[in-house]
Order: structure tokens, then C-alpha cells, then sequence
């Protein structure tokens, strides 16, 4: 089964999905409509993955079947053929693109049925880093300072060294003020906390670390990417009202203070795919140049450990 999921043409049609998705949104960029971008993407992407060969079931997608009337949390999409798990998100920076700002992504992932989790639309808690680290260096129970200094002390300089991303939020102001006592750099970013995890990994970005609270759907888009390109992740779920409680029960979820680690949340070999939709730090942007729409994807299988380039013109 993994080996069929993974199978190299279906890994590589994978990236029509998210240039799909990419390209429809890129219509509206600037035009400060976040909903009509995000509808776009949505709209594309579904034409896009059914028209693929897979028996697929969205587990992380718009939301549930009451208010989301497509790649809704259960929907089955694809013409038949290996049995997937699907994550996605068709514009993650809805707001990085209503306002033409950097970063605005593109991304799905997939793995085989019953693997990846279910994990409901609440926030999640998050750290991360890059590949080349002993297991288990970072830990939620920690302060944000202890685990620049554990990082720092495994990467054998100081922690004024360390640069960690953090998404711009006053809800991350005693994160910061913890990073900074120890010196360490906070890269702010104001959206898009997938391509945030996904720093820690490139090293021509910096970034050491990424530390708190984003989407729990976009900390198992995020786990996907490292589950390709190797790297530590914890996660804890974060119930702000009993509705997100019940939201959690419906998805199977009773333990509500599990920490998970990358390979609770993606439990087998997974792909990420991810289309640039403005240009950022990983994906230059959809393009329209001579006559030619341009895009660029990152494409990652975990069984191969692979990440492609794929360049896409078409002619308009
Ligand atoms: P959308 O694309 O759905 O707007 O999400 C963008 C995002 O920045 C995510 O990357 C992040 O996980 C989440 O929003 C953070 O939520 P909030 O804006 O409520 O702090």
C-alpha cells in the first residue's frame, strides 16, 4: 500500500493539485478578498484531485461537512485507485495573499489510509526544528529559553546564535520575551506558520527553531514537510471552549493534553507537495510572463527522501 501511494507518477500528479490551486489564487492577489482567493484555491484544487487515480479521504481540509460545502473533513475525492489520507490546504496566507504579501503557499499532503491525524480545526501549540539534532531536544513542557539553550548546546554555539521563527501575535509576547532573555533572534513572520516549521529545515533561511501556538490543521501539513526532509516536532492541542472539545471528540481525539511528536501526527511515508503562490523564502510565486503562466513546487516524498523542483510554463 505505502509503496503504491507513493508510486512515482502519482507523486508527481500530486503537483498538478497544488498548481492548480496556486494559479487560481494568484487571480486574487492584492485585491485584499481573502475569501474569494481562498474559494479560488479551493474550487481548483478539488477539479484537480478528482481527476486523479486514488481513493482519497480529506482529513485535513475546509472544515467540517456543515461548514464547508467542499474539502469538507471526511469527503472522498479521486477517481479510485490507492486508498489515501489527505491533508491539505489550498491557500495557506489567505491573508499574505488579499494583501500581495510574501509566502502565500499551496500545499497538500498525502499518506495512506489511517495515517495521518485527524486533527481538529483548533490551535495547536507547536515547536520544531531542522534535521541533525538528537531526538527528543525539544520539549513543550520547557521554556522557550531552555530549549534555545538544548538546541544551541547540540549545535555547539551560543544561544545568541540561535534565530527562531515565531508567528507575530500578542499571544506569543512571553515566547519572545523567553527567547530574547537568552539572546537568541526572533525572525517575526505576520502569516503562514507551514512555511514557518519549514524554515527550520533550509538552512539558506537561518532559522533554527520555530516555536508556537498556529493551526493544528496546518501542524500536520507542517509535520509532512518534515517527515521528508528529517526534523523534530512537538504538538499539543489547544481547547480554547468545550465546542473545540466536542470539535476534537468528533475526530476521535480524548486525550486532550497528548503532546504528539512528527511521527504520532504522520504515522507512515508521506508526500508534501507545495506551489508557491507569492514569492517567499522557499517558492518564487505564480507568475504571467509572454504569454506563459509560471509556477514553481516543492515536491517530497518521506519514503525516498526526495525533494524535487518542479518548474511549471504553460502557455495561456
Ligand atoms: P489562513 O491561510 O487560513 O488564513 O491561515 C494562516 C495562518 O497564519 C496559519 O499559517 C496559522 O497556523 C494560523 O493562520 C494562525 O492563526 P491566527 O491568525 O488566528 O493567529
Amino acid at each position: 500500500m505505502s509503496s503504491e501511494t507513493l508510486d512515482r507518477g502519482l507523486v508527481l500528479d500530486a503537483v498538478r493539485v497544488t498548481e492548480a490551486a496556486a494559479i487560481a489564487s494568484w487571480a486574487l492577489v492584492g485585491r485584499g478578498d481573502e475569501k474569494a482567493a481562498d474559494q479560488a484555491a479551493v474550487d481548483a484544487m478539488r477539479n484537480a484531485l478528482n481527476d486523479l487515480e486514488i481513493d482519497g479521504e480529506i482529513v485535513i481540509g475546509e472544515g467540517e461537512r456543515d461548514e464547508a460545502p467542499m474539502l469538507y473533513i471526511g469527503e472522498k475525492v479521486g477517481k479510485g485507485g490507492p486508498r489515501v489520507d489527505i491533508a491539505l490546504d489550498p491557500l495557506e496566507g489567505t491573508t499574505l495573499t488579499a494583501k500581495a504579501m510574501a509566502n502565500a503557499l499551496a500545499v497538500m499532503a498525502w499518506a495512506p489510509a489511517g495515517t495521518l491525524l485527524n486533527a481538529p480545526d483548533t490551535y495547536m501549540d507547536k515547536i520544531a526544528c531542522g534535521p541533525g539534532y538528537p531526538e527528543g531536544i525539544l520539549d513543550l513542557d520547557k521554556t522557550p529559553a531552555q530549549n534555545v539553550e538544548a538546541l544551541a548546546a547540540a549545535k555547539g554555539v551560543p544561544a545568541d546564535q540561535i534565530t527562531v521563527c515565531v508567528l507575530d501575535r500578542p499571544r506569543h509576547s512571553d515566547i519572545m520575551a523567553s527567547l530574547r532573555s537568552v539572546g537568541a533572534r526572533v525572525y517575526l513572520i505576520t502569516d503562514g506558520d507551514v512555511a514557518g516549521v519549514m524554515n527550520t529545515a533550509d538552512p539558506e533561511t537561518g532559522v533554527d527553531l520555530y516555536i508556537g501556538q498556529g493551526g493544528a490543521p496546518e501542524g500536520v501539513l507542517a509535520c509532512a514537510a518534515l517527515k521528508c526532509v528529517g526534523g523534530q516536532f512537538q504538538g499539543r492541542l489547544v481547547f480554547r471552549n468545550a465546542d473545540e472539545k466536542a470539535r476534537a471528540e468528533r475526530v476521535g481525539i480524548s486525550d486532550f493534553d497528548r503532546k504528539y511528536d512528527l511521527n504520532d501526527i504522520v504515522r507512515a511515508d508521506a508526500i508534501f507537495v507545495a506551489t508557491g503562490v507569492t514569492k517567499g523564502a522557499l517558492l518564487d510565486g505564480v507568475t504571467f510572463k509572454d504569454g506563459f503562466v509560471h509556477t514553481h513546487t516543492l515536491v517530497m516524498n518521506s519514503s525516498s527522501r526526495t525533494v524535487r523542483e518542479v518548474r511549471m510554463k504553460r502557455a495561456l
